[in-house]
């Protein structure tokens, strides 16, 4: 694997569903161990942002590289192999399956059969090894999902809004793990909590109409009246 360039390098993208074209010459970088967050109202193109980054949807235009590789017009399982793993929004594990199963199949995709290190973040999730993931919380199955998406130790964790509909106690404890998953593995959170943006990210892009309106790196300059400037 190339180790030259960032975790993530995006320029220029554009993307369209059909002949609604969604985002116009997005650029965004990603360096190691650190925390981006993308915020935007309802309908600004973060989803699909990612959703350009990890192969579901395929840009007009533009870059998406990794360590100086290109990953467009990769399948998204060859970008999840190549260590970009993605969280969707919709929470989706296999609700039929227990929390083992989900894990096996994780561990199947990635050949990563030591779930330890994962599943230490989320000690819940050990004790409802064998529940249906149908009947876990909202929450726990965030949980699952990102301790799914962290075998294979990926280089890079692409999560759409995980805290949304979350109590605030999850919240917090996944504000934590966010932050100690950045000591090795970098992360691109979409997000609309700004509070807990504030808190963890160490750059933010504000996306406004598929565009990106504005790019925060400094701790100083984040704030939720700056942002909503932006929004
Ligand atoms: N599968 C799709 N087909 C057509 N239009 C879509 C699809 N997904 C999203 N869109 C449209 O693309 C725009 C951006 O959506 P999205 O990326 O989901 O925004 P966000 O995640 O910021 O809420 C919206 O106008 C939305 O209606
Ligand atoms: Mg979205």
């Amino acid at each position: 694997m190339p180790a030259d360039g960032p975790v993530l390098d995006v320029a220029g993208l554009n993307a369209a569903y059909g002949e609604a074209k969604v985002l116009f010459g997005i650029d965004l970088c990603v360096a190691p161990r650190q925390i981006v967050a993308c915020i935007g109202r309802n309908g600004a193109g973060k989803t699909t942002l990612l959703r350009c980054i990890c192969g579901f949807v395929k840009p007009l235009s533009g870059v998406v590289r990794s360590h100086g590789s290109d990953l467009i017009g990769l399948a998204p399982y060859d970008v999840a192999k190549s260590g970009v793993k993605y969280v969707p929004q919709d929470k989706k594990v296999f609700y039929d399956l227990t929390v083992r199963e989900n894990l096996e199949l994780g561990s199947y995709a990635s050949g990563d059969r030591n779930w330890e290190p994962a599943l230490n973040y989320f000690p819940k999730l050990k004790v409802h090894m064998d529940r249906k993931a149908g009947y876990m919380s909202g929450g726990e199955r965030q949980m699952l999902m990102i301790a799914r998406a962290l075998l294979g130790n990926p280089r890079l964790l692409l999560i759409d809004e995980p805290t949304e509909g979350l109590a605030p106690g999850i919240v917090s404890h996944l504000r934590e793990v966010f932050t100690d998953i950045a000591r090795k593995t970098s992360l691109v959170i979409v997000e609309q909590n700004l509070p807990l943006v504030c808190a963890i990210a160490d750059v933010v892009y504000a996306i406004r109409d598929g565009r990106v309106a504005a790019m925060f790196s400094q701790r100083s300059e984040m704030s939720f009246q700056t942002f909503e400037k932006f929004l």
